[in-house]
């Protein structure tokens, strides 16, 4: 994909809070700011010197016959060479020395913000687009590095370079050639800074068809498939290059306000010199100048203008640097919802009891999910929960998860509420294995063992056969250390669920959440697993959520949820003979499975 990046509409104004708030990245290595600001300097007297060595070697041939006393100018000359290469090289120093403090902030921002997306709450994370996110930061941390060197390294020596110049000229010539100089660095600043907002618009119209033009190729990548299912290759071509079109349209006026804006640097630049060099070329006429003056003269313009050339670039770039590192650092300003109370405790599961108190929840305050619901699981026992789809069932599992927090009523486990515990201790407690299983994209051996990193081979291999995975391992070449894909997407559905019992059985906590743990095993499959789920849970505080009622009904008891309610509950007898909902949806499923 192209490197691209947006423009937002805030100036430079606001955002001295960021330029002061790196400032503790600079000093973390004082050292090394002080030895680059000290190269930087030593490189930028070299450079000015070099058109002074220049002169004085122009001026001692003047008015001499070529072939008299080589031994000065030779001094001179690598006086000249020397000069040069030094401004190239203490730049490169500089450079190196100040790497490790750019690097080192970008380090720790990412650390930073990485650190806080965690934090932030499930729902968070499902409202936002990861692609973008991760854009937000890359942007981010590259603003700060720019930032740091460009507003370090190239404004304020360029300022720097122009006041020595000037200095030199107003010491040794006549004041009309400082004013010039002063006159079209001037000039030169407002032109540039001027033109740069112009064509502002044009940058950020080119940025945002190129965000829309990728956003739409990697959405259609990503939905290959579908696109196939469909036939709608063509379809997607097109909708692509309609983008593009727009793309290509806002590039060309983007480049053509890019010339616009090189052609009129150029021609001030060119007016400038050519005014020094009629100012010039008539004092040496009049013998006032010599002939090394008129070259010493004519190389600093040239010189000056190289770095003053890179400022139109550099007030685009810094301005959006700014806007890069705000939009980040409003990530970090981004409060998590679910935080540890101040006074938090780590839980104390024991045998892990459960109680739900009249809890109301819902995703967003207009729309309820769960309106008062109540219930216990005592310590040791098995409650399943059955329903229709959209009824709230794995709503009740990230509560007591406590991916979000209860709207009213309470949660707690063995007596303590789920918002006075510590978040760590309360999932180290769960373990779940989630309706939806996502896989990493590293090997099976990875991704089970993400269930408790420390844990042995063997271990790994008992969770394995436990879960019914070791028939399927054992057929693969790699084994254990085959690749899943991008979020599992090469192992099948039975596979990857089973994956994910195998690294909730590691886990082996206090507590186990199942959410339709077996659904897309084949009944042999799911009878093995059941045996190995069961045993599990036989010690365990157990939730399981099922939409097949076969599987769930030895549990203790059973919950029926409908809208958000419950409706009915009791063991698999007492509910037969209750004649209700669930004794419907029993009748109804047997009847489903009989020509199996
Ligand atoms: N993050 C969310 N934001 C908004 N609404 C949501 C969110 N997650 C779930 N919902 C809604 O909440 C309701 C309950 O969802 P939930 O996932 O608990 O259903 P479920 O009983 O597990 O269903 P299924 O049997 O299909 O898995 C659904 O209507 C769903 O659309
Ligand atoms: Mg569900």
């Amino acid at each position: 994909m192209r490197p691209s990046s947006i423009d937002d509409d805030s100036g430079i104004r606001p955002n001295w809070r960021i330029i002061r708030s790196l400032f503790p990245y600079l000093m973390e290595f004082r050292g090394r700011v002080a030895l680059a600001v000290l190269f930087l300097v030593a490189a930028k007297v070299a450079n000015v010197a070099v058109p002074l060595a220049l002169k004085f070697i122009v001026d001692h041939f003047e008015g001499r016959p070529a072939d008299a006393v080589i031994a000065v100018p030779l001094a001179l000359l690598a006086a000249y060479g020397l000069l040069r290469f030094s401004a190239v090289f203490f730049g490169e120093l500089r450079d190196a020395v100040f790497a490790r403090v750019a690097e080192r902030a970008m380090r720790r921002v990412s650390l930073e913000v990485f650190r806080h997306l965690h934090r932030l709450e499930l729902g968070f994370h499902l409202s936002r687009r990861t692609g973008a996110l991760a854009r937000d930061i890359e942007r981010g941390t590259n603003g700060i590095s720019f930032l740091l060197r460009f507003l370090v390294f190239n404004i304020a020596p360029t300022l720097f370079e122009i006041a020595l110049v000037a200095i030199i000229l107003l010491a040794a010539f006549s004041p009309v050639f400082v004013l010039t100089v002063v006159g079209a660095v001037v000039c030169y600043i407002v032109f540039s800074v001027w033109v740069t907002e112009w064509r502002t618009r044009f940058v950020r119209e080119a940025n945002a068809m190129d965000n829309q033009s990728n956003t739409r190729a990697v959405d259609s990548l990503l939905n290959y498939e579908t696109v196939k299912y469909f036939g709608n290759e063509r379809y997607e071509a097109e909708r692509y290059d309609t983008d593009l079109a727009k793309w290509e349209s806002a590039r060309m006026k983007n480049r053509l306000s890019l010339a616009a804006l090189n052609s009129g640097q150029a021609l001030i630049i060119a007016a400038a010199v050519t005014l020094m060099m009629v100012l010039a070329a008539g004092e040496v006429a009049a013998g006032t100048m010599t002939l090394g003056d008129l070259v010493m003269i004519n190389a600093y313009m040239i010189q000056l203008f190289i770095p003053l050339n890179f400022l139109g670039f550099v007030y685009r770039e810094i301005r959006q640097a700014l806007v890069n590192i705000e939009r980040m650092f409003g990530l970090l300003g981004q409060p998590a919802k679910v935080v540890d109370a101040p006074h938090a405790k780590a839980l104390r599961p024991d045998g892990g009891s459960i109680r739900f108190s009249n809890v109301h929840f819902g995703y967003q305050p207009n729309r309820p999910i769960l309106h008062g619901v109540s219930f216990d699981i005592p310590a040791g026992s098995k409650l399943a929960i059955v329903g229709p789809s959209g009824s709230g069932k794995s709503t009740i599992a990230r509560l007591l998860f406590r991916f979000y927090d209860v709207d009213a009523g309470c949660i707690t486990i063995n007596g303590q509420d789920l918002r006075d515990v510590t978040q760590d201790s309360l999932r180290a407690a769960i373990g779940v294995v989630p309706q939806d299983t996502v896989l990493f994209n590293d090997t099976i051996a990875y991704n089970i063992a993400y269930g408790r990193p420390d844990a042995a081979p063997e271990e790994i291999a008992e969770a394995v056969r436990r879960a019914n995975l070791d028939g399927f391992i054992q057929r693969l070449p790699e084994g254990l250390d085959t690749r899943v894909g991008e979020r599992g997407l090469k192992v099948s559905g039975g596979e990857k669920q089973r994956i994910a019992i195998a690294r909730m059985l590691l886990k082996d906590p206090p507590i186990l959440v199942l959410d339709e743990a077996t659904s897309s095993l084949d009944s042999t499959a799911e009878r093995a697993v059941l045996g190995a789920l069961n045993e599990a849970a036989t010690r365990r505080t157990t939730l399981a959520i099922a939409h097949r009622l076969s599987t769930v009904r030895d549990a203790d008891r059973i919950l029926v949820l409908e809208h958000g309610r419950v409706v009915e509950q009791g063991d698999h007898a007492s509910l037969l003979a209750h004649r209700g909902v669930y004794a419907r949806l029993w009748k109804h499923q047997q009847h489903e499975s009989l020509p199996e």
